[in-house]
């Protein structure tokens, strides 16, 4: 059974349909650890409450290099094969991203390449773009890069706002990024140059 180890920095909601993925068995996997950088996130009173394993590592403060190095020794304690960024507000240092080939995960309200970074939904409404989705990617050391693993579609309305856009992506989300970390998990791909190609 893959061992995970899911970042959040906040509300936690992509987190939970994981768990939710793995009780119904649609992921093999397990969650070692969850960690947070922020111990106010919601995200960290869940996985309390469900009884994992949840620690809060504080960012406030710390250089990156130091920060991941301490975020590093706990997923490597806790022998994590596989990371999943799920709301983690934060760009990964080189180093954590080497120590991990291939096995960082994160999800991004829009299809990238278009609208990196921060408020997504906000940046395709005022763009005007016709639709958007979500990006499941590999991680590496820049914003919102690495290949692509699965990305879903949605429409943009006439008359969305960017709680309407933001609430027709999430539940989006919440399908891909099963079925990215299932297909990860499965080992059936290999990645070609950007290209992330199934395989049998
Ligand atoms: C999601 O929109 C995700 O795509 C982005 O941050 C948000 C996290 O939401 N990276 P949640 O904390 O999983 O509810």
């Amino acid at each position: 059974m893959t061992r995970l180890g899911i970042l959040l920095s906040g509300r936690g909601s992509n987190f939970v349909a994981i768990a939710d993925s793995i009780a119904a068995r649609r992921i093999d996997a397990e969650i070692a650890i969850v960690i947070s950088n922020r111990e106010e996130a919601p995200g960290l009173a869940t996985a309390r409450d469900r009884r994992l394993n949840a620690v809060c590592i504080p960012s406030k403060g710390l250089d990156r290099v130091v920060y991941d190095q301490m975020v590093m020794e706990e997923l490597k304690r806790n022998d994590v094969e596989l990371v999943c960024l799920a709301g983690f507000l934060r760009l990964l240092s080189a180093d954590f991203v080497r120590s991990y080939p291939a096995a960082i995960l994160n999800i991004h309200p829009s299809l990238l390449p278009a609208f990196p970074g921060l408020d997504a939904q906000h940046q395709a409404l005022e763009y005007g773009a016709k639709v958007s989705g979500c990006t499941v990617h590999f991680v590496d050391e820049h914003l919102d890069a690495g290949p692509i693993i699965l990305q879903s579609t949605v429409p943009v309305l006439d008359d969305d706002t960017v709680d309407s856009l933001s609430a027709r992506i999430l539940k989006e989300e919440h399908r891909v990024y099963s079925e990215a970390l299932q297909l990860v998990v499965s080992g059936k791909f290999r990645i070609a140059g950007r290209r992330v190609v199934r395989t049998n």
